[in-house]
Protein backbone atom coordinates (compact mmCIF):
# COMPACT_ATOMS: atom_id res chain seq x y z
CA UNK A 1 0.00 0.00 0.00
CA UNK A 2 1.58 3.61 -1.22
CA UNK A 3 0.90 6.42 1.62
CA UNK A 4 0.81 9.95 0.26
CA UNK A 5 1.68 10.99 3.69
CA UNK A 6 1.47 15.94 3.64
CA UNK A 7 4.02 17.18 5.69
CA UNK A 8 6.23 14.35 5.94
CA UNK A 9 9.57 16.11 6.76
CA UNK A 10 7.71 17.04 10.55
CA UNK A 11 8.45 16.30 13.51
CA UNK A 12 5.27 13.56 14.29
CA UNK A 13 4.83 12.70 10.95
CA UNK A 14 9.34 11.67 10.85
CA UNK A 15 8.32 9.18 13.55
CA UNK A 16 5.08 7.98 11.64
CA UNK A 17 7.27 7.32 8.70
CA UNK A 18 9.44 5.14 10.63
CA UNK A 19 6.86 2.67 11.43
CA UNK A 20 5.08 2.71 8.45
CA UNK A 21 8.16 1.75 6.39
CA UNK A 22 8.49 -1.08 8.90
CA UNK A 23 5.07 -2.63 8.68
CA UNK A 24 6.00 -2.66 4.83
CA UNK A 25 3.84 0.75 3.46
CA UNK A 26 5.40 2.52 1.06
CA UNK A 27 5.94 6.07 1.90
CA UNK A 28 5.37 9.19 -0.73
CA UNK A 29 6.03 12.61 1.10
CA UNK A 30 5.51 16.19 -0.38
CA UNK A 31 6.72 18.78 2.20
CA UNK A 32 7.56 22.84 2.14
CA UNK A 33 10.43 22.16 4.31
CA UNK A 34 8.82 25.49 5.95
CA UNK A 35 8.77 23.80 9.35
CA UNK A 36 11.43 21.21 8.52
CA UNK A 37 14.54 19.58 7.00
CA UNK A 38 15.02 17.07 4.40
CA UNK A 39 17.69 15.69 6.94
CA UNK A 40 15.14 14.16 8.95
CA UNK A 41 13.78 11.96 5.76
CA UNK A 42 17.37 10.87 4.82
CA UNK A 43 17.50 9.91 8.51
CA UNK A 44 14.83 7.70 8.44
CA UNK A 45 15.83 5.98 5.76
CA UNK A 46 18.96 5.12 7.39
CA UNK A 47 16.87 3.91 10.42
CA UNK A 48 14.60 1.69 8.18
CA UNK A 49 16.87 0.64 5.22
CA UNK A 50 13.74 1.66 3.39
CA UNK A 51 13.30 4.41 0.68
CA UNK A 52 11.07 7.73 0.68
CA UNK A 53 9.73 9.09 -1.96
CA UNK A 54 10.13 12.80 -1.77
CA UNK A 55 8.68 16.12 -3.27
CA UNK A 56 9.48 18.82 -1.93
CA UNK A 57 6.57 21.23 -2.79
CA UNK A 58 3.48 22.78 -1.11
CA UNK A 59 -0.01 21.35 -0.71
CA UNK A 60 -1.26 24.91 -1.27
CA UNK A 61 0.33 24.56 -5.28
CA UNK A 62 -2.40 22.51 -6.72
CA UNK A 63 -0.21 21.72 -9.97
CA UNK A 64 2.59 20.24 -7.67
CA UNK A 65 -0.10 18.42 -5.72
CA UNK A 66 -1.79 17.34 -8.89
CA UNK A 67 1.79 15.90 -10.38
CA UNK A 68 2.17 13.36 -7.30
CA UNK A 69 -1.19 12.33 -7.66
CA UNK A 70 -0.84 12.07 -11.58
CA UNK A 71 2.51 10.16 -11.00
CA UNK A 72 2.05 8.28 -7.75
CA UNK A 73 -0.35 5.59 -7.64
CA UNK A 74 -1.60 6.77 -3.61
CA UNK A 75 -4.04 4.34 -2.10
CA UNK A 76 -4.30 6.34 1.18
CA UNK A 77 -2.99 9.89 2.60
CA UNK A 78 -1.75 10.77 5.94
CA UNK A 79 -2.13 14.71 5.71
CA UNK A 80 -0.13 16.32 8.84
CA UNK A 81 0.92 19.30 6.38
CA UNK A 82 0.05 22.71 8.39
CA UNK A 83 1.43 25.11 10.57
CA UNK A 84 1.29 24.74 14.58
CA UNK A 85 1.97 27.80 16.67
CA UNK A 86 -0.83 29.16 18.77
CA UNK A 87 0.54 32.34 19.23
CA UNK A 88 1.59 33.07 15.99
CA UNK A 89 -1.85 32.24 14.63
CA UNK A 90 -3.01 35.19 16.40
CA UNK A 91 -0.93 37.46 15.05
CA UNK A 92 -0.69 35.98 11.25
CA UNK A 93 -4.25 34.24 10.89
CA UNK A 94 -4.81 34.91 7.42
CA UNK A 95 -1.18 32.76 6.86
CA UNK A 96 -3.10 30.35 9.04
CA UNK A 97 -6.28 30.01 7.17
CA UNK A 98 -4.61 29.98 3.65
CA UNK A 99 -1.90 27.36 4.73
CA UNK A 100 -4.17 25.11 7.01
CA UNK A 101 -7.40 25.53 5.00
CA UNK A 102 -6.79 26.49 1.14
CA UNK A 103 -4.02 23.51 1.61
CA UNK A 104 -5.84 20.68 3.03
CA UNK A 105 -8.88 21.97 0.40
CA UNK A 106 -6.91 21.49 -2.81
CA UNK A 107 -5.73 18.24 -0.87
CA UNK A 108 -9.18 17.14 -0.70
CA UNK A 109 -9.81 18.03 -3.93
CA UNK A 110 -7.36 16.07 -5.67
CA UNK A 111 -8.03 12.84 -3.94
CA UNK A 112 -11.62 13.03 -4.85
CA UNK A 113 -10.69 13.65 -8.87
CA UNK A 114 -8.09 10.76 -8.13
CA UNK A 115 -10.54 8.73 -6.10
CA UNK A 116 -8.51 8.09 -3.25
CA UNK A 117 -10.93 8.53 -0.37
CA UNK A 118 -9.08 7.20 2.66
CA UNK A 119 -7.64 9.89 4.59
CA UNK A 120 -5.90 9.99 8.28
CA UNK A 121 -6.00 13.76 9.76
CA UNK A 122 -4.23 15.11 12.22
CA UNK A 123 -6.63 16.87 14.48
CA UNK A 124 -5.70 18.58 18.20
CA UNK A 125 -7.39 18.55 21.48
CA UNK A 126 -7.23 22.03 20.71
CA UNK A 127 -10.90 21.68 19.47
CA UNK A 128 -11.70 20.63 23.02
CA UNK A 129 -11.57 24.52 23.95
CA UNK A 130 -12.02 24.75 27.92
CA UNK A 131 -13.21 21.01 28.75
CA UNK A 132 -16.04 21.27 30.60
CA UNK A 133 -14.49 18.51 33.01
CA UNK A 134 -11.75 15.37 32.42
CA UNK A 135 -11.11 12.85 31.37
CA UNK A 136 -11.67 14.25 27.59
CA UNK A 137 -14.38 11.96 25.45
CA UNK A 138 -14.50 12.24 21.91
CA UNK A 139 -17.98 13.39 22.56
CA UNK A 140 -17.30 16.76 24.55
CA UNK A 141 -18.57 19.86 22.95
CA UNK A 142 -16.14 21.99 20.48
CA UNK A 143 -15.35 25.22 20.48
CA UNK A 144 -11.80 26.86 19.99
CA UNK A 145 -9.96 29.87 20.82
CA UNK A 146 -7.67 30.94 19.09
CA UNK A 147 -6.83 30.70 14.39
CA UNK A 148 -4.40 27.36 14.89
CA UNK A 149 -6.88 25.54 16.55
CA UNK A 150 -10.01 26.91 14.53
CA UNK A 151 -8.63 25.59 11.40
CA UNK A 152 -8.54 22.26 12.91
CA UNK A 153 -12.12 22.48 14.07
CA UNK A 154 -13.09 23.58 10.31
CA UNK A 155 -11.16 20.87 8.99
CA UNK A 156 -13.07 18.61 11.31
CA UNK A 157 -16.28 19.97 10.53
CA UNK A 158 -15.16 19.84 6.44
CA UNK A 159 -14.33 16.33 6.74
CA UNK A 160 -17.66 15.94 8.43
CA UNK A 161 -19.90 17.58 5.59
CA UNK A 162 -17.22 15.56 2.92
CA UNK A 163 -18.53 12.52 4.49
CA UNK A 164 -22.44 13.46 4.89
CA UNK A 165 -22.10 14.03 0.95
CA UNK A 166 -20.39 11.04 0.08
CA UNK A 167 -20.22 8.15 2.53
CA UNK A 168 -17.39 6.02 0.47
CA UNK A 169 -15.04 8.05 2.01
CA UNK A 170 -13.34 6.37 4.97
CA UNK A 171 -11.88 9.37 7.52
CA UNK A 172 -9.77 8.66 10.48
CA UNK A 173 -9.98 11.89 12.49
CA UNK A 174 -6.68 11.97 15.38
CA UNK A 175 -7.24 14.39 18.20
CA UNK A 176 -3.75 14.30 19.63
CA UNK A 177 -2.87 15.39 23.15
CA UNK A 178 0.44 16.61 23.93
CA UNK A 179 3.22 15.00 21.63
CA UNK A 180 7.04 14.84 23.12
CA UNK A 181 10.10 12.33 22.98
CA UNK A 182 11.61 11.50 19.99
CA UNK A 183 12.80 7.82 18.47
CA UNK A 184 14.88 5.97 21.11
CA UNK A 185 17.88 6.08 18.74
CA UNK A 186 18.41 9.25 18.94
CA UNK A 187 18.20 10.17 15.00
CA UNK A 188 14.81 11.77 14.98
CA UNK A 189 12.94 14.43 17.03
CA UNK A 190 11.37 17.55 17.51
CA UNK A 191 13.51 20.43 15.89
CA UNK A 192 11.62 23.87 16.73
CA UNK A 193 12.99 27.24 14.77
CA UNK A 194 14.33 29.31 17.05
CA UNK A 195 12.95 29.76 20.76
CA UNK A 196 10.18 27.15 21.58
CA UNK A 197 6.68 27.89 22.30
CA UNK A 198 5.94 23.82 23.75
CA UNK A 199 7.39 23.39 27.77
CA UNK A 200 9.49 19.97 26.57
CA UNK A 201 11.78 21.24 23.85
CA UNK A 202 12.00 24.49 26.14
CA UNK A 203 13.17 22.08 29.11
CA UNK A 204 15.40 20.40 26.94
CA UNK A 205 17.21 23.59 25.80
CA UNK A 206 17.32 24.33 29.35
CA UNK A 207 19.41 21.22 30.31
CA UNK A 208 21.69 22.04 27.51
CA UNK A 209 22.49 25.44 28.62
CA UNK A 210 20.66 27.04 25.60
CA UNK A 211 18.59 28.94 27.64
CA UNK A 212 18.87 29.87 31.51
CA UNK A 213 15.70 28.37 33.07
CA UNK A 214 12.04 27.53 32.33
CA UNK A 215 9.48 30.03 32.74
CA UNK A 216 6.19 28.21 34.77
CA UNK A 217 3.84 29.96 33.65
CA UNK A 218 1.30 29.72 36.70
CA UNK A 219 1.34 28.19 40.13
CA UNK A 220 -2.25 29.18 40.82
CA UNK A 221 -4.13 26.39 38.57
CA UNK A 222 -6.81 24.37 40.07
CA UNK A 223 -4.60 21.09 39.69
CA UNK A 224 -2.59 19.58 42.66
CA UNK A 225 0.47 21.77 42.62
CA UNK A 226 -0.70 24.75 40.90
CA UNK A 227 1.00 24.14 37.45
CA UNK A 228 -0.68 22.91 34.34
CA UNK A 229 -1.42 19.72 33.68
CA UNK A 230 -1.18 17.95 30.42
CA UNK A 231 -1.52 14.48 28.69
CA UNK A 232 2.11 14.10 26.94
CA UNK A 233 2.42 11.12 24.84
CA UNK A 234 5.74 9.59 23.30
CA UNK A 235 5.52 10.38 19.74
CA UNK A 236 6.56 6.91 18.62
CA UNK A 237 3.20 5.80 20.71
CA UNK A 238 1.75 8.46 18.58
CA UNK A 239 3.04 7.12 15.36
CA UNK A 240 2.06 3.66 15.95
CA UNK A 241 -2.03 4.85 16.21
CA UNK A 242 -1.58 6.19 12.73
CA UNK A 243 -0.83 2.75 11.68
CA UNK A 244 -3.83 1.31 13.60
CA UNK A 245 -5.87 4.10 12.55
CA UNK A 246 -4.72 3.14 9.01
CA UNK A 247 -5.66 -0.67 9.30
CA UNK A 248 -8.73 0.42 10.78
CA UNK A 249 -9.82 2.47 7.95
CA UNK A 250 -9.58 -0.85 5.52
CA UNK A 251 -12.24 -2.13 7.32
CA UNK A 252 -14.42 0.69 5.75
CA UNK A 253 -15.48 2.04 8.94
CA UNK A 254 -17.21 5.56 7.50
CA UNK A 255 -15.83 8.40 9.55
CA UNK A 256 -14.25 7.82 12.44
CA UNK A 257 -12.70 9.85 15.85
CA UNK A 258 -10.34 8.96 18.20
CA UNK A 259 -8.24 10.62 20.84
CA UNK A 260 -4.45 9.50 20.83
CA UNK A 261 -3.55 10.30 24.53
CA UNK A 262 -2.71 8.02 27.48
CA UNK A 263 -4.92 9.05 29.78
CA UNK A 264 -2.92 9.86 32.40
CA UNK A 265 -1.95 14.02 33.30
CA UNK A 266 0.83 15.50 34.39
CA UNK A 267 2.07 18.89 35.82
CA UNK A 268 4.53 21.42 34.67
CA UNK A 269 6.83 20.84 37.42
CA UNK A 270 6.22 16.60 37.24
CA UNK A 271 7.75 17.38 33.76
CA UNK A 272 10.56 19.24 34.79
CA UNK A 273 11.31 16.57 37.75
CA UNK A 274 11.29 13.63 34.85
CA UNK A 275 13.08 15.66 32.55
CA UNK A 276 15.88 16.17 35.71
CA UNK A 277 15.89 12.34 36.26
CA UNK A 278 16.65 11.79 32.79
CA UNK A 279 19.53 14.06 32.48
CA UNK A 280 21.22 14.25 35.62
CA UNK A 281 20.94 17.72 36.33
CA UNK A 282 19.53 20.80 38.10
CA UNK A 283 16.84 22.81 36.21
CA UNK A 284 16.25 25.72 37.06
CA UNK A 285 12.86 27.55 36.63
CA UNK A 286 10.98 30.72 37.51
CA UNK A 287 7.23 30.70 38.50
CA UNK A 288 5.59 33.98 36.17
CA UNK A 289 2.33 35.00 34.76
CA UNK A 290 -0.50 32.21 33.50
CA UNK A 291 0.12 32.33 29.57
CA UNK A 292 -2.73 34.24 28.49
CA UNK A 293 -5.14 31.26 26.70
CA UNK A 294 -4.03 27.82 28.68
CA UNK A 295 -6.24 26.00 30.60
CA UNK A 296 -5.57 24.26 33.78
CA UNK A 297 -6.19 20.67 33.24
CA UNK A 298 -6.24 18.76 29.78
CA UNK A 299 -6.21 15.07 29.68
CA UNK A 300 -7.85 12.21 27.38
CA UNK A 301 -10.42 9.17 28.19
CA UNK A 302 -8.13 6.98 25.88
CA UNK A 303 -10.81 4.45 25.76
CA UNK A 304 -11.95 4.68 22.50
CA UNK A 305 -9.18 4.36 20.58
CA UNK A 306 -7.99 0.89 23.04
CA UNK A 307 -11.96 -0.89 22.30
CA UNK A 308 -11.80 0.11 18.72
CA UNK A 309 -8.26 0.50 17.08
CA UNK A 310 -6.12 -1.40 19.60
CA UNK A 311 -4.14 0.65 20.34
CA UNK A 312 -3.09 2.36 23.18
CA UNK A 313 0.31 4.12 24.56
CA UNK A 314 2.68 2.17 26.10
CA UNK A 315 5.73 4.33 27.12
CA UNK A 316 6.09 6.19 30.10
CA UNK A 317 7.15 9.94 31.14
CA UNK A 318 10.73 8.48 31.81
CA UNK A 319 10.99 7.10 28.75
CA UNK A 320 9.44 10.21 26.88
CA UNK A 321 11.78 12.43 28.89
CA UNK A 322 14.65 10.15 28.34
CA UNK A 323 14.35 9.98 24.67
CA UNK A 324 13.84 13.98 24.26
CA UNK A 325 17.47 14.09 25.93
CA UNK A 326 18.97 12.04 23.61
CA UNK A 327 17.77 13.31 20.63
CA UNK A 328 18.44 16.81 22.49
CA UNK A 329 22.03 15.80 23.47
CA UNK A 330 23.25 13.94 19.79
CA UNK A 331 21.54 17.16 18.00
CA UNK A 332 21.88 20.09 20.03
CA UNK A 333 21.67 22.08 16.79
CA UNK A 334 18.55 20.21 15.48
CA UNK A 335 19.21 18.55 11.59
CA UNK A 336 21.18 21.25 10.83
CA UNK A 337 24.79 20.15 10.09
P1 LIG B 1 5.74 20.04 12.14
O1 LIG B 1 5.76 21.51 11.89
O2 LIG B 1 7.00 19.39 12.59
O3 LIG B 1 5.21 19.28 10.82
C1 LIG B 1 4.36 19.87 9.89
C2 LIG B 1 5.01 19.73 8.53
O4 LIG B 1 4.16 20.28 7.54
C3 LIG B 1 6.35 20.47 8.42
O5 LIG B 1 7.33 19.58 7.93
C4 LIG B 1 6.08 21.61 7.45
O6 LIG B 1 7.22 21.95 6.69
C5 LIG B 1 4.95 21.01 6.61
N1 LIG B 1 4.07 21.98 5.97
C6 LIG B 1 3.40 23.03 6.53
N2 LIG B 1 2.66 23.65 5.61
C7 LIG B 1 2.85 23.00 4.43
C8 LIG B 1 2.35 23.17 3.11
N3 LIG B 1 1.53 24.16 2.80
N4 LIG B 1 2.75 22.31 2.15
C9 LIG B 1 3.61 21.30 2.43
N5 LIG B 1 4.12 21.09 3.66
C10 LIG B 1 3.74 21.92 4.66
O7 LIG B 1 4.57 19.75 13.18
P2 LIG B 1 4.15 18.43 13.95
O8 LIG B 1 4.28 18.72 15.40
O9 LIG B 1 4.82 17.25 13.38
O10 LIG B 1 2.60 18.42 13.62
C11 LIG B 1 2.06 17.66 12.55
C12 LIG B 1 0.56 17.89 12.50
O11 LIG B 1 -0.01 17.50 13.75
C13 LIG B 1 0.16 19.34 12.28
O12 LIG B 1 -0.99 19.37 11.46
C14 LIG B 1 -0.18 19.83 13.67
O13 LIG B 1 -1.13 20.88 13.65
C15 LIG B 1 -0.78 18.57 14.29
N6 LIG B 1 -0.69 18.56 15.74
C16 LIG B 1 0.52 18.74 16.36
C17 LIG B 1 0.59 18.75 17.75
C18 LIG B 1 1.90 19.02 18.46
O14 LIG B 1 1.86 19.41 19.62
N7 LIG B 1 3.04 18.82 17.83
C19 LIG B 1 -0.56 18.53 18.50
C20 LIG B 1 -1.77 18.32 17.85
C21 LIG B 1 -1.83 18.33 16.46
C1 LIG C 1 2.16 22.68 28.22
C2 LIG C 1 2.08 23.22 29.65
C3 LIG C 1 1.90 25.61 29.76
C4 LIG C 1 5.85 26.40 28.03
C5 LIG C 1 -0.07 23.31 22.70
C6 LIG C 1 -1.17 23.75 21.77
C7 LIG C 1 -2.06 22.59 21.42
C8 LIG C 1 -1.24 21.41 20.88
C9 LIG C 1 -0.09 21.07 21.78
C10 LIG C 1 -1.20 21.50 18.49
C11 LIG C 1 1.07 24.33 29.83
C12 LIG C 1 3.21 25.16 30.35
C13 LIG C 1 4.71 25.79 28.51
C14 LIG C 1 6.71 27.10 28.93
C15 LIG C 1 5.23 26.52 30.73
N1 LIG C 1 -0.65 21.70 19.61
N2 LIG C 1 4.39 25.84 29.84
N3 LIG C 1 6.36 27.12 30.25
O1 LIG C 1 -0.33 24.67 25.51
O2 LIG C 1 -0.85 22.30 26.27
O3 LIG C 1 -0.67 22.79 23.87
O4 LIG C 1 0.69 22.24 22.06
O5 LIG C 1 -2.30 21.16 18.25
O6 LIG C 1 -2.96 23.06 20.48
O7 LIG C 1 -1.93 24.75 22.43
O8 LIG C 1 1.38 22.79 25.22
O9 LIG C 1 3.79 22.56 25.64
O10 LIG C 1 2.86 24.86 25.16
O11 LIG C 1 2.33 23.77 27.32
O12 LIG C 1 4.95 26.58 31.93
O13 LIG C 1 7.75 27.67 28.53
O14 LIG C 1 3.36 23.81 29.97
O15 LIG C 1 1.35 26.68 30.49
O16 LIG C 1 0.52 24.18 31.12
P1 LIG C 1 -0.19 23.22 25.32
P2 LIG C 1 2.66 23.52 25.77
Amino acid sequence: MKILVTGGAGYIASHTNVELLNAGYEVVVIDNLINSDKESIRRVEKLTGKKITFYEADICNKEALEAVFEKETIDAVIHFAGLKAVGESCQIPLTYFDNNLCGTIYLLEMMKKYDVKTLVFSSSATVYGLPESVPITEDFPLSVSNPYGRTKLMIEDMLRDIYQADNGWDIAILRYFNPIGAHESGEIGEAPNGIPNNLLPYVAKVAAGELDYVRVFGDDYDTPDGTGVRDYIHVVDLALGHIKSLEKLKQHPGLVTYNLGTGVGYSVLDIIHNFEKACHKTIPYQIVERRPGDIDICYADAKKAKEELGWEATRSIDVMCEDAWRWQSKNPKGYAK
